[in-house]
Order: structure tokens, then C-alpha cells, then sequence
């Protein structure tokens, strides 16, 4: 039961839990009037600290398509926080408006701070380079639904390894599922986090890491792309030298499987040709689809309306 549960990081619900969560979000995409008016009444807030369009609009579109309705802010310049409000008490008051809080917070931790405070479950959409749990789910919903399963697959992560929070959350997550082999691949600088390497050798997950997109992309069944967290670095000089390391183009993909699935949380900056959008094995767009429908499993089943 996952009624009245937070959503801190992907590990929050066991893969059981999780399973029933894609399965809710196959059936309410296989038909779109299930649940459609399940939550009437019910209230999401919605406190975005940091820039989001997928995150914030997704799940306001699933809230809304169950029919709740959505309360918040998209900008921190707009809220108390600027008055040097804590965000315990910021927390504590949307826990006492709504029925579920969204938060997104450039600090690593807060989610878990806020989920201290409030007295309403608390869903974690990005806390700084940390996790995004959501993604996470969408990430996993879109191999299942184009490869039937999760198991038995070879997947490349791309680019920010270091601070990207969709890749410490997938990474960490697909620990839990069978013959998962891991390359990552980034630049000296941006190196996957020692935490994630040392949960997936405890859970006997293969992993290496290259500098190489090209050595790589040939083994890989899923190729997930990331951009260069600007925002996290302290200068600017570093982000530009390494902001276009990789380019996924129309030569790699000549690289790769027939049947790669190239994932990327988006925003795309330069890490991905728009010439490679008409492939088909490029799945981002409808990994952001997907993210819909999966929030709209997860609301329905923290706010109990099943
Ligand atoms: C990601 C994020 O915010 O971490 N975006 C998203 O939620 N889809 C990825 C990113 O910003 O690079």
C-alpha cells in the first residue's frame, strides 16, 4: 500500500511496489477514463525551488487529468523563501493547504528534511545532485514498455555523472533488477559518485567506466544521455570545456544496436543532434509521456483513491 507514503528516493518502494505502479500507469494509458475523476477534491502543492518543465508540468497534468487541482509556485522569487522563510516552515504550511507536496530544491537533502515537517506525503523532485525519484520511474517505465522487461540489458550512462541526480537514481536502481551490466561514461571530471559505484558492487551489479561514447555505444541496449549540470558548477570556465565532450549523432548511432532505446531525462542542450530525433530508437520524447502517466499512478496511490 503506498496510500499516505513519501517518495524520498527510488529505493523508498520496493520493486514490488514499483511494479504496481507501472502496471496502474499501463492500464490508465491503454484507457484513458480509468481513475479520470479519482481525485475530486484532493490538492497537490506543487514547490519548485528550481527551474522544471517536465517535472512541474507532468504532474500537474496527471493531477489535473484525475481530477485534483494544483497549487504552487514555479519560482522561488515568488515565495516567502526570499523573505528567509526555512523550509521546514514553508513545508508545514503547504502540508496544511494540500494533500501532497511535489518539491524540487537545489539542496541535496531537503526532500527528506520536508518530509520531516510535513504532515502530508512529500514527493521528491530533484533535491540538488542528489535523486529524482519520479525520473526514475519514468526512466524504467520506458523499458518496460519497449522492452517488455527489465533484465538482461547492457546500460550506458552518458555525460554529468557526477552531478547528475537522474543518474545516481537510475543507476541505484536498476541494482534491484536481473543481469544489469552498467558503463559509465564521462570525463575524468564528472565520474560517477563513489556512493552509487559502492552500492552497485554491493549488490553485484557489473559496472566499468570509459571516456569513450564510441568504444561503448556498439554494447549497449540503452543509451541514457545527459546534459552538463551548469547550475552545479562553481565556474564557468570548467562547464564550458566540458559541456560538448559528447554528441550523439547520425556517425555514433551507425555504432550502435538496431534496437538501442536512447533515453535522456531532457532538457537536451547539445548532447544530442536534433538530427538524431527521427531515429526511432530515440525514446525522449516519449519517455516524457510516459512520465505522465506514471505520476498519475503515483498520486492516485499516495492519495488513497484506488
Ligand atoms: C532533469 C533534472 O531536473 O534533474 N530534468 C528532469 O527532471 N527531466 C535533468 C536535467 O535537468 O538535466
Amino acid at each position: 500500500m503506498l496510500k499516505g507514503r513519501s517518495l524520498i528516493e527510488p529505493a523508498d518502494f520496493s520493486l514490488e511496489e514499483t511494479d504496481g505502479l507501472f502496471a496502474l500507469a499501463e492500464k490508465i494509458e491503454s484507457d484513458e477514463q480509468y481513475l479520470r475523476e479519482s481525485c475530486r477534491g484532493k490538492l497537490l502543492a506543487t514547490l519548485f525551488f528550481e527551474p522544471s518543465t517536465r517535472t512541474r508540468l507532468s504532474f500537474e497534468a496527471a493531477m489535473l487529468r484525475l481530477g485534483g487541482s494544483c497549487l504552487g509556485f514555479a519560482d522561488p522569487g515568488s515565495s516567502s523563501a526570499v523573505k528567509g522563510e526555512s523550509l521546514a516552515d514553508t513545508v508545514r504550511m503547504a502540508a496544511s493547504y494540500a494533500d501532497a507536496i511535489v518539491m524540487r530544491n537545489p539542496k541535496e537533502g531537503a526532500a527528506l528534511l520536508a518530509s520531516n515537517y510535513s504532515a502530508v506525503p512529500v514527493i521528491n523532485a530533484g533535491d540538488g545532485g542528489h535523486h529524482h525519484p519520479t525520473q526514475t520511474l519514468t526512466d524504467l517505465l520506458t523499458i518496460r514498455r519497449l522492452r517488455g522487461d527489465i533484465k538482461n540489458i547492457t546500460v550506458g550512462f552518458c555525460g554529468d555523472l557526477k552531478f547528475g541526480r537522474t543518474v545516481h537514481s537510475l543507476a541505484k536502481a536498476l541494482a534491484r533488477y536481473e543481469k544489469i551490466t552498467i558503463i559509465f561514461i564521462s570525463p575524468e571530471e564528472l565520474i560517477i559518485p563513489e556512493y552509487i559505484t559502492r552500492h552497485l558492487q554491493k549488490h553485484n551489479i557489473e559496472f566499468t567506466e570509459t571516456r569513450s561514447l564510441e568504444e561503448a555505444i556498439p554494447q549497449l541496449d540503452v543509451l541514457y544521455m545527459t546534459r552538463v549540470q551548469k547550475e552545479r558548477f562553481f565556474n564557468e570556465e570548467d562547464y564550458i570545456r566540458l559541456k560538448d565532450t559528447y554528441v550523439l549523432n547520425k556517425e555514433k548511432m551507425a555504432l550502435s544496436k538496431n534496437d538501442l532505446i536512447i533515453l535522456h531525462p531532457l532538457p537536451r542542450v547539445n548532447e544530442i543532434a536534433v538530427e538524431v530525433d527521427g531515429d526511432p530508437r530515440a525514446a525522449y520524447f516519449k519517455q516524457a509521456k510516459y512520465g505522465m502517466y506514471v505520476r498519475m499512478a503515483l498520486l492516485a496511490s499516495i492519495l488513497g483513491v484506488l
